[in-house]
């Protein structure tokens, strides 16, 4: 009986041991729209590699399910932040939270978004601000917060999750393109301002994926031509590019080759051909 609780008591203390260590020396891995999808993906790899995480999304139950699931021995450090990205305080209240809890973010996974596909006039005003607000507002401020911190330890990580609907306009996903465009831009400037301090800034640009995003968006992307493919994918595919430190991240080679071939064809080609194969139920 006695050996069992000692060897018990030495368990929990190695466990705790651990955690602290964790805490000075390690950095986090911070994920926006964990709770589904894409973001969740990004949660199940990073487990999978052993790193302690904030996981940042709306629906806090869903996020503490997660965190129980892919951490079920408790050797990770997982927090979660239920937050409103749609709030323009809310990247404050995250970066406070971090320095409270004293978590140091070494990586930030900006995944958080959403879509609308249909006539501009008929998108509620409130859908359009909200979007410009979680996919624009709240990425760009989160790294303009965390990225001073990132600076002064020259070492840091950023994956910002973009789309091909980034490089064109798409007529009848005008603002959701239009947002994701931002996000591609802004994302090659900080690359290339902050590749000589040791920081990477990647941009994954993937076609249609199979999560819940498309019905949120009235999207039907199985009457297009294009694969849709899994989450798995894209993340595997920014991770691979973040080691690399490349720019644009392409998930498959039909993304690579879709933007790739812009070059080549006249603009009025490329809009054109864009709408075509974002089909939409209107
Ligand atoms: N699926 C595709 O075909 C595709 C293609 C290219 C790019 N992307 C991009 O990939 C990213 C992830 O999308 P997904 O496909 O994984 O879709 P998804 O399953 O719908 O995931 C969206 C995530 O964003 C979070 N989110 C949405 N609004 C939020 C808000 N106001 N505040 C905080 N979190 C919010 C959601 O969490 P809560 O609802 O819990 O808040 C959820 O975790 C998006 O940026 C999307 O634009 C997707």
């Amino acid at each position: 009986m006695l050996p069992e609780v000692l060897c018990e008591i030495r368990s929990t203390l190695c466990t705790w041991q651990c955690r602290v260590k964790k805490r000075v020396t390690m950095s986090y891995t911070l994920i926006t729209g964990a709770s589904t999808g894409i973001g969740q993906e990004f949660v199940r790899e990073f487990a999978r590699r052993k790193c302690d995480m904030v996981l940042v999304a709306r629906s806090e139950e869903r996020l503490q399910r997660l965190s129980a699931e892919v951490n079920p021995s408790g050797n990770l450090d997982i927090h979660v932040c239920a937050e409103d990205l749609g709030d323009p305080d809310s990247p404050g209240r995250i970066y406070d939270y971090s320095v409270q809890k004293g978590l140091k973010i070494g990586l930030i996974v900006n995944c958080a978004g959403f879509g609308f596909a249909g006539d501009y006039t008929s998108m509620p005003l409130a859908d359009l601000q909200e979007m410009v607000q979680v996919n624009v507002a709240a990425m760009a401020l989160l790294v303009r917060l965390f990225m001073p911190d990132m600076i002064a330890k020259k070492k840091g990580g950023i994956i910002n999750v973009s789309s091909v609907s980034g490089f064109q306009g798409v007529a009848f996903l005008g603002l959701y393109s239009a947002t994701k465009s931002f996000i591609t831009t802004l994302s090659e400037s900080l690359h290339e301002e902050l590749k000589d301090k040791g920081i990477k800034v990647v941009v994954v640009c993937p076609g249609y994926i199979e999560t819940g995003f498309h019905a949120r968006a009235h999207q039907y992307p199985e009457q297009s031509m294009l694969p849709v493919s899994e989450p798995s994918v894209v993340v595997k595919a920014s991770i691979k590019g973040l080691y690399k430190n490349r720019l644009h991240v392409f998930p498959t080679f039909l993304d690579f080759l879709l933007v790739f071939l812009q070059r080549f064809l006249p603009r009025s080609t490329v809009l054109k051909t864009a709408s075509f194969l974002a089909p939409l139920k209107l």
